[in-house]
């Protein structure tokens, strides 16, 4: 078992000592309520004050086990000690210089060993002993952007093919990509154009776009991109049909297309291997990730084969991405990942699926579970076996106030994507505080 180089002070389960909201939550509540935008998300009223590992302790003392990582963040844990300490260096250094217009030597630093590790081929006319170039933004939309620019820019072709139930992110471009909910496009239009949906995961799919889309609507010689997840996040942690990767990139060498892989929920270790693309053994040819990258600080990369990353000066920049602190913590955080972490996440998640698999013995209201790595989900169902949200969205909030803080994705599914430095110790009171929850009978309605 993985051992946690933290100075742990928080109890490894969760540690209720008030009604849930406390009365500085309800408090903080009350206020955000009165003065932000309503366009959050939030399922309930969890009001942190501090992290450690895999728990988070909220403004009353509460403790919680964190099933969520800040939807997919924290790779390394809540402020892993190694994390802030790169923090605290290069923040007492420099805090800013803007990587657009300046050189400083944590972000290339970054660049390198990113670039290093980015699964395309190696092209000797490339000009730079790195299999790839990496562009430096602040999030995963904004990688998304980028990307589809870059795509645009190399192809000097204007069409992308996206795939329903995909999230690239909420910005004009990103969102133009993403095919997820209605909620999140409803009156934003027009949208970038030139985005063409088709059902994600399945070989039926590419079918359709190859034998109908690309012989009546959609001419392949104006596509610049296939823009795809490895696994599907928001979408509902699904993993595609075996070959449905593999087939996107021959679909994509055919016809001179690019494939862009988005890595910003699967990628960073969270899966077990940097990139989740990695177990299909596909080169893709353009690169986004954000989330982990820098274990909570605010980065994101598009990492692109170097003979395609040719935009210009000017074409393409950044006054923030790329920060120093921000890649200060992403050195610090790949350094981990690559001393047990992603390795922690293999046996972790292997655990949590035969624990999940138990769990739908007993319960046949939760599916068999789905993902690698620390990517899973269980979708919950009804007795007839169709998608029950409401059951979900149930269960969510009951966790919550058992001390265990969950996600939802999907159509009705739960996702479970903590810290890669979790215990199997904490993934078994996971696994028990649902349980619980079952056996007790899951509430109606909440307070
Ligand atoms: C696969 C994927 N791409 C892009 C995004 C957007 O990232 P951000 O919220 O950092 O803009 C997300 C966020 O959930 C995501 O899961």
């Amino acid at each position: 078992m993985l051992s946690i180089p933290v100075n742990l002070s928080l109890p490894q389960s969760p540690r209720l000592v008030t009604a849930l909201p406390g009365p500085h939550a309800k408090a903080i509540v009350e206020r955000d309520r009165a003065v932000t935008s309503p366009s959050y998300t939030r399922d309930y009223p969890l009001v942190v004050s501090r992290g450690e590992g895999c728990m988070v302790e909220d403004v009353d003392g509460n403790v919680f086990l964190d099933m969520t990582a800040g939807i997919a963040v924290t790779a390394t844990g809540h402020a892993h000690p190694e994390v802030v300490k790169a923090i605290h260096e290069q923040s007492a250094r420099l805090l800013h210089m803007s990587g657009t217009d300046f050189y400083y030597e944590a972000m290339v630093e970054l660049a390198e060993q990113l670039a290093s590790r980015a699964p395309f081929p190696y092209s000797q006319d490339s000009q730079t002993p790195f299999p790839a170039r990496v562009f430096f933004t602040n999030s995963g939309a904004e990688s998304n952007e980028g990307a589809i620019k870059l795509a645009r820019y190399y192809t000097k072709r204007s069409l992308i093919v996206a795939f329903l139930g995909a999230f690239h992110g909420r910005t004009y471009g990103a969102m133009s990509l993403t095919g997820s909910k209605t909620v999140q496009r409803a009156n934003f239009g027009p949208l970038v154009p030139g985005v063409t949906h088709i059902p994600y995961g399945t070989h039926a799919s590419l079918d359709y776009l190859e034998k109908q889309l690309f012989t009546t609507t959609l001419p392949p010689q104006e596509v610049a991109a296939i823009v795809v997840e490895p696994i599907q996040g928001e979408g509902g942690y699904i993993v595609p049909e075996n070959g449905f990767l593999q087939r996107i990139r021959d679909i994509c060498d055919r016809h001179h297309i690019l494939m862009v892989v988005d890595e910003v929920q699967s990628g960073m270790g969270r899966t077990g291997r940097l990139f989740a693309i990695e177990h299909w053994g596909v080169m893709p040819d353009i690169i986004t990730t954000a989330k982990g990258i820098a274990s909570g600080m605010p980065l994101g990369a598009i990492l692109a084969r170097p003979e395609l990353m040719t935009w210009p000066p000017g074409s393409h920049a950044t006054t923030f991405g790329g920060n120093p602190v921000a890649c200060a913590a992403g050195i610090a955080t790949l350094r981990l990942l690559e001393s047990g972490l992603m390795a922690n996440a293999n046996q972790m998640g292997e655990l949590l699926q035969a624990g999940l698999t138990q769990l739908h013995q007993r319960f046949p209201q939760i599916s068999l579970p789905r993902g690698k790595g620390l990517m899973v989900a269980v979708d919950l169902v009804d007795a007839e076996g169709n998608f029950d949200f409401k059951l979900r969205d149930r269960i969510i909030q009951e966790a919550f106030f058992k001390g265990l803080l969950l996600l939802g994705c999907g159509k009705a599914a739960i996702r479970f994507c903590p810290p890669l430095i979790i215990d199997s110790n904490q993934i078994q009171t996971a696994l028990e505080i649902i349980s619980e929850i079952f056996r007790e009978g899951v509430p109606e309605t909440y307070p």
